[in-house]
């Protein structure tokens, strides 16, 4: 009986759906979504990162939709600290790194200045759907840059996770070589590099906010990472 039971529960978890719940996300910016800060016209979701037809391309995201601010980041914009193995030794790798990585496409909208500017290939339906009203009302709402310190007081990014855990095995889990994460988490080449999308699913994937990969209760996103 109780073996009936467990495979009926197994049974009704397979048949969930996927768990991707992007639409009514803090990242669905269309004009019918539930989220506060969001477009007045063009009703998609997809939109405002990604188009079928004509995206950027060379970019780290499929199909890119976005203009990249130019200029992109500089050593000075990048956390550092004494304790750092990989910033220290390798400022210019790490830079290089973190430039052809996920944030720059994060800040397209999160630098608290991009956010209106054009998508590559607006939705037919609807010609360019930023009208202005994107900003819901909301000041600083994403200001990832507010006082213009780059990425200079957050975690960092841009590492060779396998370098930095081989240099400190105590302190930090064994990188899945196999299958480029640790502990699930994503690392991005063929090397292993952290990235944003390391921590955050921006289509927010099974649902732990914000926009984690991972529940971070009692800190088990950041232990996942480091043994502490
Ligand atoms: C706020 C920006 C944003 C929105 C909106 C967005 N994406 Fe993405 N998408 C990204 C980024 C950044 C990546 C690359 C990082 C990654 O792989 O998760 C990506 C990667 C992908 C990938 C390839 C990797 C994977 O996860 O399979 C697919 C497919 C994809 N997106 C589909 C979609 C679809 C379909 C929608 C709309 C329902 C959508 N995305 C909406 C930003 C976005
Ligand atoms: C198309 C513009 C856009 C892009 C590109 C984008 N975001 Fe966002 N993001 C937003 C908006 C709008 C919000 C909601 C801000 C608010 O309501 O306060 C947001 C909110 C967030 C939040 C906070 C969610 C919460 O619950 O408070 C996180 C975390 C986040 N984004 C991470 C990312 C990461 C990581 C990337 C790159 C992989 C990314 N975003 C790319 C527009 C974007
Ligand atoms: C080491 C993991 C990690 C990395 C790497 C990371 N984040 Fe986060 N991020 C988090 C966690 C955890 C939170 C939630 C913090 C909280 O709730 O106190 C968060 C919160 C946020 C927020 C919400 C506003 C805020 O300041 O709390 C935004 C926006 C965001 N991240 C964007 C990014 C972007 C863009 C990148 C890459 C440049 C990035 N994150 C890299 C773990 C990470
Ligand atoms: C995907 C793996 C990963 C996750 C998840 C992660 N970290 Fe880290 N973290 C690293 C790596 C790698 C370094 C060290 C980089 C170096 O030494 O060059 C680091 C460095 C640090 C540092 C030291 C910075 C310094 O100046 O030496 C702190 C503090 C830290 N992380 C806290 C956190 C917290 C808090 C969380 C959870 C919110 C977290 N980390 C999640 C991989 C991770």
């Amino acid at each position: 009986m109780k073996k009936v039971m467990i495979l009926l529960v197994v049974g009704a978890m397979l048949a969930t759906p996927a768990f991707a719940v992007i639409r009514n996300s803090k990242h669905d910016l269309s004009s019918s979504s539930t989220a506060i800060v969001k477009a007045g016209l063009g009703d998609e979701t997809c939109v405002f990162c990604h188009t079928p037809h004509g995206g950027a391309t060379g970019i780290l995201a499929p199909l890119w939709n976005r203009t990249i601010p130019g200029g992109g980041f500089a050593v000075g914009d990048l956390y550092n600290s004494a304790t750092l193995d990989q910033t220290n030794s390798n400022p210019t790798t790490v830079l290089n790194a973190v430039n052809n990585s996920d944030a720059p496409l994060c800040y397209s909208c999160h630098d608290g200045r991009s956010l209106e500017s054009g998508l590559t290939n607006p939705s037919n339906a609807d010609g360019q759907p930023l009208d202005g009203n994107l900003s819901g009302g909301v000041t600083g709402f994403m200001d990832l840059d507010a006082s213009n310190e780059g990425l200079t007081n957050d975690h960092p990014i841009g590492m060779d996770y396998g370098a930095v855990q081989v240099a400190d095995t105590a302190g930090f889990n064994a990188e899945d070589t196999a299958n480029v994460d640790v502990g699930g988490l994503p690392l991005y080449t063929s090397t292993g590099v952290m990235w944003c999308s390391s921590c955050h699913d921006v289509h927010d994937q099974g649902g732990f906010q914000p926009f984690l990969n991972m529940t971070n209760v009692g800190s088990a996103l950041c232990t996942t990472c480091h043994i502490k």
